[in-house]
């Protein structure tokens, strides 16, 4: 999916065109994070059925499947879902939607997380499934993390500033020209910040 989205354009850390062997280095020590209990991986499944039918298969259809199937999460070594997530398809079905909550390295700042390669499955974009993931990762972060915040970062010109300003995080900072995706074209970097 990592592939497919940033090869569709999407700002999950890579330019296109990418391969799996791109990306998978960055994907396995992300995962392993996951594996070790440091940071969470917030996903949304659809019973397999849903997504071999996604083409002709109305959006909100697929948005309510996978609500019901909402969320599974994994990250804490005490949640055995965690090995299921990363080692075979999740009970659920298909993985759609995904993100990482990642813990600060510093002990000052464990009261937040960030929130990273938050992304949708390209065939059901645009069916609110983002936003349903964005909530998700909120509820879980501050019900079963007991944190008090997220934050996260884009790059500006991609339109994702608009989907979280939707999802109630709010800009708190802005570095210029800090992420050069290709020789003459700097991107802002955008900060955000969602009180839970
Ligand atoms: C960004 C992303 C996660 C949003 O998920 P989604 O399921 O498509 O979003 P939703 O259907 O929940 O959309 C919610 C709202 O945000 C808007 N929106 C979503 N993505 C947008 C984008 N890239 N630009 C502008 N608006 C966007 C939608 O139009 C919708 O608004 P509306 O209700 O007025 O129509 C998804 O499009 C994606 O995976 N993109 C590629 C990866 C990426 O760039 N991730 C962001 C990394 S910072």
């Amino acid at each position: 999916m990592w592939v497919r989205v940033t090869n569709e354009g999407g700002s999950v850390g890579f330019v296109p065109p990418v391969t799996a062997d791109d990306i998978r280095p960055t994907a396995a020590r992300s995962f392993e994070k996951v594996r070790q209990g440091t940071d969470a991986l917030v996903c949304l499944t659809l019973p397999a059925e849903s997504d071999k039918n996604a083409q002709k298969s109305d959006p909100v259809g697929s948005f309510q499947d996978a609500q019901n199937e909402l969320a599974n999460v994994s990250g804490t070594k005490s949640d055995n879902r965690a090995s299921t997530a990363l080692s075979g398809p999740l009970p659920g079905g298909r993985v759609v939607a995904w993100l990482l909550l990642a813990e600060s390295e510093s002990l000052l700042r464990r009261h937040w997380r960030t929130v990273y390669r938050v992304q949708v499955d390209p065939k059901h974009q645009g069916a609110g499934l983002g936003t349903a993931l964005m909530a998700a990762a909120a509820a879980y972060a501050k019900d079963a993390l007991g944190l008090e915040a997220l934050t996260l970062m884009t790059r500006s010109g991609t339109g994702a500033e608009r989907f979280y300003k939707r999802c109630g995080y709010r800009e708190v900072g802005r570095i210029p020209g800090a992420i050069r995706v290709a020789p003459n074209d700097s991107r802002d970097e955008v900060h955000f910040w969602l009180d839970l």
